[in-house]
């Protein structure tokens, strides 16, 4: 499988190091705009390889797009990051240029590609490169839930006092400090409901954690985070490399699931060789579906900032 990754930051650069340190896929490309970047990333990521024993190709291309030709997946983590303070909405403007250009520059050289969006904010960034790529609704993936899921898992652990391995949880909705709808009532520890273990305010305090879980870390970093949001990026694209079927909540292009229709919002998915092989509907309570409902709304309000865009 070859992949390639836009843009060289500390997303795309992470991504491509956990894709490699998997060793799935056999050449990585990523592509910058900022001339030497992804080269020089690609080059000491290269040098990690006898040492993290894995045998990925990793190459970087300055804005030439020739070099990701025939590649299967092609991750687009390119815009600007938000700063302390700021919302993923606020990047809109700027960030939509961005992946509108980027999805034709790759699709001009991997028109088999499926596309996984991670540029915020994401929903509409998935659902703009729907808009203007066309593209079938099982290739274009947004990466939000895979990331807002492992936060809540963090999150989930962190209350139980227990392993993450023993937790399990799924983030739904819009991947926005608001939107996010964690599923808590569904969440478990090792099948018991977490509802046995927890109360009411200590599941409503790890609800709001993870639903702010990234704003927290750019609180703290001054920059939005890398680490989780590379590795649930190389997460979904190993479930595609190796056709595993695995379950992923993703923003999706939705056409009557969940009541929902021409929306990229999160919901679960099953993930394969095709991209999104299916969209999962799960029963929601109504105070579940009513935060879906609400979240829809929300992403709908961002969506309606790309007119100008899509003119
Ligand atoms: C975050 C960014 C990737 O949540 O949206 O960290």
């Amino acid at each position: 499988m070859k992949v390639t990754v836009v843009g060289a930051g500390a997303v795309g650069a992470s991504c491509a190091e956990y894709i490699a340190i998997k060793d799935f896929a056999s050449e990585v490309v990523i592509v910058d705009i900022k001339e030497g970047f992804a080269e020089g990333k690609a080059m000491d990521l290269m040098q990690c390889a006898s040492l993290n024993g894995f045998d990925t190709k990793i190459t970087g291309s300055t804005s030439d797009y020739s070099k990701t030709a025939g590649s299967d997946v092609a991750v687009i983590t390119s815009g600007i990051p938000r700063k302390p303070g700021m919302t993923r909405e606020e990047l809109i403007g700027i960030n939509a240029g961005i992946v509108k250009d980027v999805c034709s520059n790759i699709l001009k050289h991997s028109p088999d590609a499926i596309i996984i969006v991670v540029s915020n904010p994401m929903d509409t960034m998935a659902y703009l490169a729907h808009k203007v790529t066309g593209l079938s609704r099982n290739r274009v993936i947004g990466m939000g839930g895979a990331l807002d899921s492992a936060r809540f898992k963090y999150r989930l652990a962190e209350a139980l006092e227990c392993p993450q391995s023993d937790v399990d949880g799924m983030v739904i909705g819009g991947h926005s400090d608001v939107g996010m709808v964690p599923l808590i009532e569904k969440a478990a520890r090792n099948s018991v409901k977490v509802s046995e273990f927890l109360s009411t305010e200590r599941m409503q305090e790890v609800v709001e954690a993870t639903k702010v879980g990234g704003a927290t870390l750019t609180g703290l970093l001054g920059t939005s985070a890398w680490y989780a949001p590379g590795a649930a990026v190389s997460a979904l694209v190993q479930a595609i490399a190796q056709d595993s079927q695995k379950m992923f909540p993703c923003s999706a292009l939705l056409d009557g699931e969940y009541g929902l229709s021409d929306i990229s919002i999160g919901v679960p998915c099953v993930l394969g060789k095709n991209g999104i092989e299916r969209i999962v509907e799960v029963s929601l309570s109504d105070a579940e579906s009513s935060k879906l409902a609400e979240s829809a709304e929300g992403v709908r309000k961002t969506n309606g900032l790309l007119d100008s865009v899509l003119a």
